[in-house]
């Protein structure tokens, strides 16, 4: 197969009666899903990490029980009960398998072909994000790895000029949350902390420096995930165990992020010609099961399913204490752990971003329609 393209190639006039479209659209062709998409590179913290972390000197690792309980091959990185929303997009892509973690020594070869998640837990968008935890990829390691390792062996192993080659891949960035959490926040949530409109600002001129350079290398179909409430989750209340409910300061940073998103987005577009941005309102849909949980099919909005490991014992309020407590009924949960949703809440977000026909869910298109362009 190859030999012979090589030659219809080599030799214009048998290519006039076999129509080459060469090398590279052959092989482009071969290995995409109906869906229209061939893989997906993925970019971001832990929402989106499937296993990068566990193999980095940092002290952000899921790789012990019950993280992974209800996935098919036990604790694997992910930091939730189950399936991340990144598994459950493959799946609606008709992705042929999940795919690989960048840092895994065995990510090579026809392995990439569909696509490299780089996400590293505990990262943001700024390069000090999550440097307390140790080493966790920022985002411009991540795309830096992309660009200087992944994509040199993706030409060899494709036979094909990138620029030619990426459009056909979705790149899934899933990023924010940190910055705030783990860092304008730090070290304790701190609501007094006054909230600088700068700030959001300054993240998302970052990340748009980010996607032009994904761009520049290739990238056209790109899925950006909004952050979702973080001052809804546990880990607020291990912190500061008066608070109710919400932590409005939180919420208002993350508001502020989302809006400048959708308008950096929106900008960046016409900077980019050809590309094509979809943001998932992870937000919306999170609010929406908060605020009337059983009208979506979850009992419990605020505990985390597993026992977490107390500030008193030196815990971050996020991680599940290794081979702890676990919750039973784990679907009707909203979060696993501190801070990360179950399986239960990402199918309902990969379903929404998938499919979803209203744009304050998905915007401007759904993830169906952008596979498809
Ligand atoms: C890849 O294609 C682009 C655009 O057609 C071209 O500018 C670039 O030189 C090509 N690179 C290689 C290594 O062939
Ligand atoms: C919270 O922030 C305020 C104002 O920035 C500061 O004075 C206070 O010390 C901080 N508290 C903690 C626990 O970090
Ligand atoms: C935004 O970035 C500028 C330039 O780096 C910096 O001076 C400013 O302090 C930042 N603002 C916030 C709120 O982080
Ligand atoms: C995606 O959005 C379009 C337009 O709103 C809608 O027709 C379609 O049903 C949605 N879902 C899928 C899977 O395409």
């Amino acid at each position: 197969m190859e030999i012979k393209l090589l030659l219809l190639c080599l030799f214009p006039l048998a290519s006039f009666f076999l129509q080459c479209n060469c090398h590279c659209a052959a092989s482009k062709k071969k290995g995409t899903a109906a869906s229209g998409i061939r893989g997906m590179f993925v970019f971001g913290s832990s929402l989106v990490d499937n296993g990068n972390n566990n193999f980095l000197q940092n002290k952000a690792k899921v790789n012990y029980l019950p993280y992974g309980i209800d996935f098919p091959y036990g604790p694997s990185g992910r930091y939730t009960n189950g399936k991340n929303v990144i598994d459950l997009l493959g799946e609606q892509l008709q992705l042929p398998g999940l795919i690989p973690p960048f840092a895994d020594p065995s990510t090579k070869a026809s392995k990439i072909v569909h696509g490299v998640n780089f996400a590293s837990g505990g990262s943001g968008i700024l390069d000090d994000t999550g440097s307390f935890l140790g080493h966790v990829y920022s985002l411009t390691e991540q795309i830096n790895k992309f660009e200087e390792v992944t994509l040199p062996e993706l030409e060899a192993e494709l036979g094909c000029n990138s620029t030619h080659l990426l459009s056909k891949y979705l790149f899934v960035v899933g990023v924010g949350g940190n910055d705030y959490t783990f860092n304008y926040f730090r070290p304790s949530l701190n609501g007094s902390t006054i909230l600088d409109q700068g700030f959001a600002s300054n993240l998302t001129n970052s990340l748009s420096q980010h996607l032009k350079k994904l761009y520049s290398l290739g990238g056209r179909k790109f899925v950006l995930m909004s952050l979702y409430p973080i001052g809804c989750i546990p880990m607020v209340k291990s912190f500061k165990p008066k608070q109710k409910f919400c932590l409005r300061e939180l919420n208002l940073g993350v508001r502020q992020f989302n809006t400048q998103l959708k308008s950096t987005a929106d900008a960046i577009k016409e900077q980019m010609p050809g590309s094509n941005i979809v943001i998932v309102n992870q937000y919306k849909i999170i609010m929406d099961i908060i605020k009337d949980p059983s009208s979506k099919g979850f009992k419990d909005a605020k505990r985390a399913c597993c026992d977490l490991i107390p500030l008193s014992e030196g815990g971050n309020g996020v991680s599940c204490r290794k081979g702890g407590n676990v919750c039973g009924d784990r679907n009707a949960y909203v979060y696993f752990d501190g801070l990360h949703p179950t399986e239960a809440v990402n199918v309902h977000i990969a379903n929404k971003a998938f499919s979803s026909y209203l744009k304050n869910e998905v915007y401007p298109i759904n993830v169906s329609q952008l596979a498809k362009l």
